[in-house]
């Protein structure tokens, strides 16, 4: 790879940018300065380094963040703040985009890649990942419920969901619940409930697979995948 490519996709500036940079004389490759910016390099092997520090090269960036309400699940938006808004300037220069959709006033876990083959899979309904939902309903939500969610609901436009858990946390006026999931349909647990005759007044995404969302994470906060969150992941891509 172009040592000026290299470090404009690591967010040292635009080619041209980098380009000065090089000519200042403070690239170095294993060691010995580079300044032509058309040299090659080899991220995997060669040592790059910039005023003295290294850099150290990926392609790919992995993020989960907490979703804050009032943020749209996209990469642009011409009325709303997006997720990738809340991207520092170091992750955003790798441009991600959120894999799959949370609504606007949906809260929780989001994962943020630009590996576009790991979002497909995550999404591919074959692979049966189930997605934990934490909400608030307006409603006594019963074991009648239960039932109906097991065997699955029938939404407004005809399509049987397939066989969802739900928990009964705390029952009342407004009831507090977790549900699974093993699909992505548009809106699916609002229109679920609706399907019952109830409203989620609240929602939040626990986990997806054994990814769980980071208790640490502030709403609107958002960090890289561990190592080990990065293998389960991959894990779900190769099986
Ligand atoms: N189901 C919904 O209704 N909304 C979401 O954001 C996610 C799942």
């Amino acid at each position: 790879m172009r040592i000026d490519k290299l470090l404009a996709n690591m967010g040292y500036g635009s080619r041209k940018e980098v380009k000065t940079l090089l000519k200042k004389g403070i690239v170095l490759q294993n060691d010995t300065v580079i300044k032509n910016s058309s040299t090659h390099v080899d991220p995997e092997k060669d040592t790059i380094k910039v005023f003295g520090e290294v850099v150290e090269y990926k392609e790919y960036v992995y993020l989960m963040m907490n979703k804050p309400p009032g943020y749209v699940s996209a990469t642009e938006d011409n009325h709303d703040n997006t997720v990738i808004d809340l991207l520092e300037a170091e992750d955003s220069i790798f441009q991600p985009f959120p894999v799959g959709r949370l609504d606007k006033d949906t809260e929780g876990l989001l994962l943020i890649t630009n590996d576009g083959k790991l979002a497909h899979q995550l999404l591919s309904p074959k692979k049966n990942i189930g997605k934990t939902y934490f909400a608030h309903i307006q409603g006594r939500v019963t074991e009648d419920d239960i039932t109906q969610f097991k065997e699955g609901v029938t939404l407004d436009d005809g399509y049987v969901t397939k066989p969802a858990q739900l928990n009964i946390l705390t029952r009342g006026e407004i009831s507090e619940i977790e549900v699974t999931i093993t699909e992505g349909k548009f809106h699916q647990i609002k229109r679920m409930f609706e399907a019952v005759g109830k409203k989620v007044v609240y929602l939040k995404r626990l986990s997806m697979g054994t990814l769980q969302l980071d208790s640490d994470l502030l709403v609107g906060e958002y960090r890289e995948l561990t190592d080990s969150e990065y293998s389960y992941l991959t894990s779900i891509h190769n099986g």
